[in-house]
């Protein structure tokens, strides 16, 4: 199968390209992929564990290679032989430039850009060169997942998101101050009949008028924002508290993180988007909501090795309060890159399947799942096998 990220030379999209193509040669272990547990054999059948990789960046690289090789002198987030093993592959992934209209200040500090938009074309004309980028690439076997730095909150207009015909008047009227880089990105990919899946809180194929092409064009997509870390842990836990009648009164989750998605992220208009993805979920799991802090620090030694501390108050029996306390420590492109190949195998297994529109049954994957209230990871991963099964 084919994947086309958009955000090609990030950490973790270059870490999926690096686990893909082992994989591929030499059935490397799959630790890490939900979609090779036994729940789900037969899946192979239809997204074979054999990738081609593709994308749009926005920062200048040569390829692949010299990008994952930065990421790694930053990181050392495997063993270097590994990478060496399949540096003939990555060298020959170029992504194609990319637009990062209205992405905010923080993926301006990225350095350098070189994209689109800066040439001053026009949104038609920025859609037409993405559009031959993707189709270029793909065949019937393409997803594409969104792993692009995170976007501040959209502009939203009823008039130009609410539907279908608003959006591409949008467009065709060149309306700037109401476009960002990831709706055009999902626009090009349901337009041609390619799954689409989000892994960031960027709003992609969220807005109504999206998902009425996805409806038109009978293709899946899935998002948003990939559950890997502090939210996995939370959403895993907090039902916990509901199951035995406990009253949660606060959760305070704070994380620092360093890195490139750190550094995007220490820019407020671009974190607000990450912390609403992250806090609404108490609410959905307890019906209320309990007193909530959530913090996203730029922490610049850090690196990848994000680190959250999540403090609990919690009430029992005769109206006794105790605390819970829990530090999470992980790899972010390690936990994410094979919840991307995972993302982009079941889109395509619901493609050959013919279902289409949100797919909501692999919110099991996200931190705000598309149409459904529902975040508990124990009933989301049940409710991901059932479907799985019956549709097998
Ligand atoms: N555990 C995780 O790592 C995790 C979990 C959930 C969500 N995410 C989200 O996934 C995304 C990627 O994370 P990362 O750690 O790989 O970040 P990263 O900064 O390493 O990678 C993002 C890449 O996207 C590129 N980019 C930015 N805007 C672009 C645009 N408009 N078009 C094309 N390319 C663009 C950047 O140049 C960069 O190479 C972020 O939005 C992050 O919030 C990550």
């Amino acid at each position: 199968m084919k994947i086309w990220y958009v955000g090609a030379y990030g950490i973790v999209s270059t870490t999926a390209m690096v686990g893909g193509m082992l994989i591929e040669r030499n059935n490397f272990q799959k630790t890490g992929l939900v979609s090779e547990l036994p729940y789900f054999d037969g899946l192979s059948k239809y997204s074979p564990l054999s990738f081609e990789f593709g994308g749009h960046e926005i920062r200048r690289v040569e390829n692949a290679y010299q990008a994952t090789l930065q990421h790694w002198e930053a990181n050392r987030h495997f063993e270097r032989h590994l990478l060496e093993e399949v540096r003939e592959g990555l060298e020959k992934i170029q992504a194609k430039k990319g637009t990062a209209i209205n992405c905010g200040s923080g993926v301006q500090a990225l350095g350098e850009l070189e994209t689109l938009e800066s040439r001053d074309l026009t949104l038609s004309e920025i859609v037409e060169r993405l559009e031959k980028d993707l189709l270029e690439f793909a065949d019937d076997d393409t997803v594409v997942i969104n792993s692009a730095s995170t976007e501040p909150l959209l502009n939203y207009s009823e008039k130009y998101h609410g539907s279908l015909d608003g959006f591409e008047k949008m467009i065709q009227d060149d309306v700037k101050e109401h476009a960002s880089a990831s709706i055009l990105y999902a626009y090009v990919a349901l337009k041609n009949g390619i799954p689409y899946g989000n892994f960031t809180p960027s709003p992609g194929s969220s807005i109504p008028a999206l998902k009425e092409l996805a409806v038109e064009k009978k293709t899946p997509h899935a998002g948003n924002d990939g559950k890997t870390g502090e939210t996995l842990v939370k959403t895993t836990l907090a039902p916990m508290f509901a199951y035995r009648n406990l009253k949660v009164i606060g959760w305070m989750s704070y994380n620092i993180l360093g890195d490139l998605d750190g550094l995007v992220l220490s820019h407020s208009e671009n974190k607000e988007s990450k912390v609403i993805s992250k806090d609404k979920v108490l609410e959905k799991i307890y019906g209320y909501s309990p007193f909530s802090i959530t913090q996203i620090e730029y922490f610049p030694s850090l690196v990848d090795n994000k680190t959250a501390f999540d403090f609990i108050h919690f009430e029992g029996f005769l109206g006794t309060k105790m605390k819970f306390y829990f530090i999470w420590d992980a790899v972010d492109a390690i936990v994410a890159a094979p919840l991307t190949i995972d993302i982009a195998r079941f889109l395509l297994f619901a493609k050959k399947k013919g279902i289409y529109g949100v797919v909501r049954e692999l919110g099991f994957f996200f931190k705000s799942p598309m149409d459904t209230n529902n975040v508990n990871t124990h009933s989301q991963f049940e409710e991901l096998v059932k479907w799985f099964v019956d549709i097998f």
